[in-house]
């Protein structure tokens, strides 16, 4: 009996941990693609989170830049970038709490943010491809 109710606490211990776990380490990736269509001058960007400092990127037309990461414990992930191009910036949260619903692909393990850079500013959708990626919705000008 008290084997059978030690099994049963192991069982259901486990399978709370198993579903926590999912939900806390939810797999996105920012996509930063460079639809600029300027030949002669790059894209350069920087992106950093509170510990971790990507390395400094040079985009060509059409180069789709990205990166991973699992969704910290309470939800607490911030990735921002700084953006230069042809004498022009823009600073802002690539990836924040309130992209964590934004983001959610139910066709694929991997969550995804696109970011989609133009000579009038930044603009944000969920899917890569069409019909989906037709809702492009610009959320920042160059300043
Ligand atoms: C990109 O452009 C910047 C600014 O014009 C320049 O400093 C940098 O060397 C260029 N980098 C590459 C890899 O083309
Ligand atoms: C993260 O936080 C956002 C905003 O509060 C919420 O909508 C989303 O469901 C959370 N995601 C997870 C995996 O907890
Ligand atoms: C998340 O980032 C957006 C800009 O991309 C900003 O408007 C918003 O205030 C940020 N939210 C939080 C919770 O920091």
């Amino acid at each position: 009996m008290i084997r059978t109710l030690v099994a049963f606490l192991i069982l259901t211990f486990y399978l709370a941990c198993s579903a926590s776990e999912d939900a806390l380490t939810a797999r996105y990736e920012v996509h930063i693609v460079d639809d600029l269509n300027d030949a002669v001058n790059n894209l350069t960007v920087h992106c950093q989170s509170g510990d971790q400092n990507i390395p400094y990127r040079y985009l060509h037309p059409h180069e789709d830049f990205y990166f991973g990461f699992n969704l910290q414990i309470f939800n607490k992930s911030l990735f921002f970038c700084h953006f230069w191009w042809a004498g022009r910036q823009q600073t802002f949260d690539v990836y924040n709490k309130s992209y964590a619903q934004k983001c959610l692909r139910h066709d694929q393990d991997t969550n995804t943010c696109y970011w989609s850079v133009r000579s009038d500013g930044f603009y944000f959708a969920n899917y890569p491809l069409p019909p989906l990626s037709s809702y492009w919705q610009k959320v920042y000008d160059w300043q």
